[in-house]
């Protein structure tokens, strides 16, 4: 499909504007296009800012909106023609993350030998592997893998799916995985399909733990959850009740100075830390349910 013609209204400043200067300027240029940009430039000595439109705006108009800022001098100009969608590919190039080649459909069949390649088109659902929530939870799968044979594992926010397909490369046993957003569970499934995992995943819409489905294939040796620290909270409880003795949850989401808060809410349900993986400010807590129960509980 041929792209719209559009154009751009462009200012550069060889000064970091003040903040309200700045906020009123980009008012004034708002009204000439959909999209408008504005960052730092040259180490932060300068600004740009760009709207963009599909209409070519008369230069009168913006001299005129500009006249309060004395000085300025906006360019008017068509957006060179690009092919977005290669443009957009080109952001998502592969990604090796231990034995897996993470790569969209325009990179199938390009895995190099001995990789476990994973095709992810995240459409509306997060789980590319670039975010280091997902990396981190796919790190911490590789060392528990080291010394542990899953038998039944459980994806709760599946996203892509990506975290469920890394589960299932590793311990090739068939997973549960659920998400409580609909276009979620249709990118997940779709994606399952790509990967040639349809029978080996099971996916379905689930808050939490509710679905049927969830709820009756535990208790799970294995949870990965990588959901915001509000919610992994509030789900603690029900990760006690459906992880199995001796099991390992993997959770992330969080960021570092909440580790304290989650740590603590699983505590109180039981559930003791076995490791952590800490990059960037991101947190991704492993969680270990005790192989027995404290003496007088069951
Ligand atoms: C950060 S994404 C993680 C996606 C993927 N698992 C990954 O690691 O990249 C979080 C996902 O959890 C889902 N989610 C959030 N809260 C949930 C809940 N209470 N129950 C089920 N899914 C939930 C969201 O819809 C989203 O798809």
């Amino acid at each position: 499909m041929k792209n719209p013609k559009l154009y751009a209204v462009s200012l550069d400043l060889a000064f970091k504007p003040e903040e309200s200067w700045r906020l009123a300027l980009e008012e004034a240029l708002e009204p000439f296009g959909a999209a408008l940009v504005s960052f730092e430039t040259d180490g932060g000595k300068g600004w740009h800012m760009e709207v963009i439109g599909e209409e070519k705006p008369s230069a009168a108009a913006v001299k005129a909106a500009l006249k309060p800022f004395a000085g300025l001098t906006p360019v008017i100009a068509p957006v060179p023609d690009k092919d977005w969608l290669a443009e957009s590919r080109k952001g998502l190039a592969p990604l090796k993350m231990g034995p897996f080649f993470v790569h969209g459909e325009h990179d199938r069949g390009k895995a190099p030998k001995n990789v476990i390649p994973l095709e992810i088109d995240a459409g509306m659902a997060f789980g590319t592997g670039r975010h280091e929530t997902t990396s981190g939870c796919v790190k911490a799968l590789l060392r528990l893998a080291k010394s542990h044979k899953f038998k039944r594992p459980l994806d709760i926010g599946t996203g892509t799916g990506i975290l469920a397909f890394a589960a299932w490369h590793l311990f090739k046993v068939p997973v549960t995985a659920g998400d409580n957003d609909k276009d979620a569970v249709r990118v997940a499934r779709e994606n399952a399909a790509i990967n040639g995992l349809r029978k080996a995943i099971r996916i379905v819409t689930s808050d939490g733990y509710r679905a049927k489905a969830i709820r009756a294939g535990g208790p799970y040796d294995l949870v990965t959850a990588n959901i915001l620290a509000n919610p992994l909270i509030s789900l603690a409880p029900d990760l006690a009740r459906h992880l199995a003795r001796n099991g390992r949850a993997v959770l992330s989401g969080l960021l570092v100075a909440q580790e304290k808060d989650v740590i603590a809410a699983h505590r109180a349900v039981g559930l003791e830390l076995d490791f952590r993986i800490r990059q960037n400010d991101w947190s991704v807590l492993v969680l270990k349910k005790a192989a027995r129960p404290p003496a007088g509980k069951k």
